[in-house]
């Protein structure tokens, strides 16, 4: 079966393969917003840890890669409910590869391969309310905010119990 590529010209969106590991590894060992914000991703985080990750995603996260030069920059992954008619999006992306609307760009291809799946009449994500580059690119990608979910975690490496911001998105509303 061919690969699954996914595209909007300038970010590329693929499954993980065993090979992206070390690669992996480079973008989330010691990476501060990575440990901060996603605590239930490994610190220190070793290859073994990014083997572990490539296997248990299977064909619903992708490596997010600049369209030009195929270079890793982030991650993206949909988790769909039993039912399939909802996704959950999480993602990260390299220290130097923020800031320049990747993750935005990926929400939408993301979301758009998502919804022509064809089963999924929701998608929504999480982030901490003070997460603003998460939020923002959120709602850039048109996401809208339903609201906040008071103190409804506790996050170790923060030293405090979090306040979710969730989005969601339906078909009609990506822009
Ligand atoms: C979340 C993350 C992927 C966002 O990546 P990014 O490259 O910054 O995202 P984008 O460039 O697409 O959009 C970020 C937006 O937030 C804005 N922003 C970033 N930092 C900001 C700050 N401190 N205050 C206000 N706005 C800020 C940017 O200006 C941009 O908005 P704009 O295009 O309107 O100017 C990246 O910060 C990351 O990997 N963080 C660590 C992991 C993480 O938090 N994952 C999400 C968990 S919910």
């Amino acid at each position: 079966m061919a690969e699954l590529l996914l595209t909007d010209g300038v970010v590329t969106l693929r499954p993980w393969e065993r090979a992206d590991a070390a690669e992996i590894v480079e973008c989330i060992d010691g990476d501060p917003e990575i440990t901060r914000w996603l605590d239930q991703v490994p610190q220190p985080y070793r290859t073994k840890d990014a083997l572990a990750y490539i296997r248990g995603v299977g064909e619903s996260a992708f490596a997010v890669l600049d369209s030009e030069t195929g270079r890793v920059l982030g991650s993206i992954g949909v988790r769909f409910s039993d039912a399939g008619d909802v996704g959950e999006i999480g993602y990260w992306l390299r220290a130097d590869a923020r800031g320049r609307g990747a993750i935005t760009r990926a929400l939408r291809v993301v979301s758009a391969w998502a919804f022509g799946r064809g089963t999924v009449e929701r998608l929504q994500l999480r982030a901490d309310v003070e997460n603003v580059p998460s939020r923002r690119a959120a709602e850039k990608a048109g996401f809208q905010l339903e609201g906040v979910l008071r103190n409804v975690y506790w996050n170790a490496r923060l030293g405090r119990r979090q306040d979710w911001a969730l989005y969601s998105l339906l078909q009609d509303e990506l822009t």
